[in-house]
Formats: C-alpha cells, structure tokens, sequence
C-alpha cells in the first residue's frame, strides 16, 4: 500500500468459537462448517468480502479446526484470491483477530467479518465496496432487529451519527444491531493490542468500535429493510437462514454467495479457468457453475 492509499484490500475471516450454543452439531464440526442449504456457511462471508473487492483474506479458527478450512478452501487460487490461515488458540473474543493476524496486516487498513454472518440484497456490493473504498477511521453497520439485546447495539443522533455502543445491553436504548463485518484503518492493531478483556474475559470487538466513537471517526451506515442480515446463532435460525436462501434460489434459479461466481463476475478469474475448475464438479452447484460460464462466455462473445 502507497503511503496515501487507504482502501481496505484485506480482510479476516473469525470462523473459531467453542459452538457451545449449537451442540451437538457442533460437537464434531465447527459451526461455520455447517451448510447453509447449498453451501458451508462460511462461504457467505467469504462472498460478503469478494463482494467488497478484497482478494487477500485470512481465514482464523481454533487449533482443532483450521485444516478443515484449508482443505475446504485452499490457498483460494480457484476464487482467484489469496487465503491463508491462522489459529486462535481459545476464542478469547472478536478484537484478537487483528492481534493474531498483525503480521497479515501489516501496515494496511482491513476489514473483519464474523465467519457467522450471512448479507443478502440488493446493492451489497456497492454498499461494501463504498466502504472499503476510502477508509479512514471505522466504517460499521447498523440493522434493525427485533432482539437488539442479543448484539452490539448502537444508538444514532437525528443525523445518523453515533453516540453510544454497547455489548449486549439488558435494557437497549435502540433496536440497531451491529452487523458483525467491520472496516478498520490500521490503527486497529495497536487499538487491539492495548485492549483489556471485558466483564466476561473477552477481548470485545465493541470496545475496538467504542475508541473510534470517542476519536470521532467512527461511520456509521444504515443497512435498509431491503438487506437481508441472517442469524445462524440457533438451530432454528440456521435453518430459517437455509429456507431463506433456498426460497430465493428456487424463484431465481440463481445462487447466492457463490464465491466461484462472484470471482467470475468480479474478473478475479476467467471463463476458461471457471470452466476448467468446474469440469469434474458433479454434483448440482458444478452444473450451475458450468452454466453461468457459458452464459458469461456467450454475453462477453455478443459484448465484443
Ligand atoms: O453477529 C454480530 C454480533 O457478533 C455483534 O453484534 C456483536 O457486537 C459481536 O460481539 C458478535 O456477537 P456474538 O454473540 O454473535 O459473537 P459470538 O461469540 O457468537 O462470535 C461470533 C463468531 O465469531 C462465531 O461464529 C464464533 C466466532 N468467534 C467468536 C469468538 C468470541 C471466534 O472465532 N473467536 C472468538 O474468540
């Protein structure tokens, strides 16, 4: 990154946890592993970054874990991105992310997303894109949920700026939750590094957020009603979440948070290589990666 260059390139993956709240599914596999309907849930935040623009990636999990990723996802080569990995020995909290990954880092800006969270509407990309652009300070978002007190919750002035963050109050003063995908500057290393563990001995992400509001250089934007933000944090909502993207996939015929596509779409790969990747994939999520190729081999034919 040139001295003045500030968009945000790279971007982390937490997908560690005990998965104590979803046992006994996540007594054998970690949680992230678990499907989604059609694909491991931790492809959805993986496409949530591809979205963004970013093609360095590092993915973190436990000790147990990480070469099930690495063997799901390699070194990201057939994305047409770079992955690498690395471990959080106990899931001490969200903010060790940046500590863990400082070497990955480096001396670039980066964005953290909760291998957990699962985006879906109209305009993500641009909306992600927008933020990863021009990152100076923090970049969050803001959702309006019906359980605020399950999250980080945020309260806004009339102007959208923010006043206050706050972990999992007992008695929120807004219904905005904070969507766990997070844009930092480079600060947020050292801002990491000199936390404390909160009440309950974790090293929170919100206490990260909460030195950029007293800073002020916290940007808070709103996700519209038209974004879908799912929870996959109980076995119900999991399965809400499949139904959800199954219900969109059946009336669309396309797929949702398909990282082979988007790198497509992104220009992170080619037709050809897509093809050539796709070619022994037999099960129905290979055929659909070999249609959309044709499709996009003939449109960009017909474009030329
Ligand atoms: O989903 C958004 C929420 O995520 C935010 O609104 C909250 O501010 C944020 O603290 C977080 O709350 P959760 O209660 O959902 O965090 P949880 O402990 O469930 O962790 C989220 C994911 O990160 C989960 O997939 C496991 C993983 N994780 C968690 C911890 C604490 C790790 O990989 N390492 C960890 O140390």
């Amino acid at each position: 990154m040139s001295a003045t260059e500030s968009r945000v390139s790279k971007g982390i993956i937490l997908a560690g946890g005990s998965g104590t709240r979803m046992a006994p599914m996540t007594s054998g596999c970690n949680k992230q592993l678990l499907p989604v309907y059609d694909k491991p849930m931790v492809y959805y935040p993986l496409s949530a970054l591809m979205l963004a623009g970013i093609q360095d990636v590092l993915l973190i999990s436990s000790p147990e874990e990480i070469d099930r990723f690495s063997s799901l996802l390699g070194d990201g080569s057939q994305f047409g991105i770079q992955i690498s990995y690395e471990v959080q020995p106990r899931p001490n909290g969200l903010a060790q992310a940046f500590v863990i990954g400082s070497s990955f880092i480096g001396d670039d800006n980066v964005a953290l997303i909760l291998g957990d969270n699962i985006f879906h509407g109209n305009d993500l990309a641009t909306i992600l894109q927008r933020a990863a652009a021009n990152q100076e300070g923090a970049t969050i978002f803001a959702y309006e949920v019906r359980d605020p007190e399950r999250y980080g919750v945020i309260e806004l002035d009339e102007f959208d700026n923010p006043i206050a963050i706050v972990e999992k109050p007992i008695d929120p003063q807004t219904n905005l939750a904070v969507p766990g995908i997070y844009f930092f500057d480079n600060r947020v290393v050292s801002i990491a590094q000199s936390l404390q563990p909160s009440a309950r001995g974790e090293y929170e992400i919100t206490d990260v957020i909460e030195h950029y509001l007293q800073d002020g250089t916290l940007s808070v934007q709103r996700f519209s009603r038209g974004m879908a933000w799912l929870d996959t944090g109980t076995p119900m909502a999991l399965l809400q979440a499949g139904n959800f993207i199954a219900a969109i996939e059946q009336r669309q015929g396309l797929r949702i948070c398909c990282p082979e596509e988007i790198a497509l779409r992104m220009g992170f790969i080619t037709a050809e290589q897509l093809a050539e990747n796709t070619a022994n994939m037999k099960s129905e999520y290979g055929a659909y990666l070999r249609s959309i190729t044709k499709q996009f081999s003939n449109n960009s034919l017909a474009a030329s």
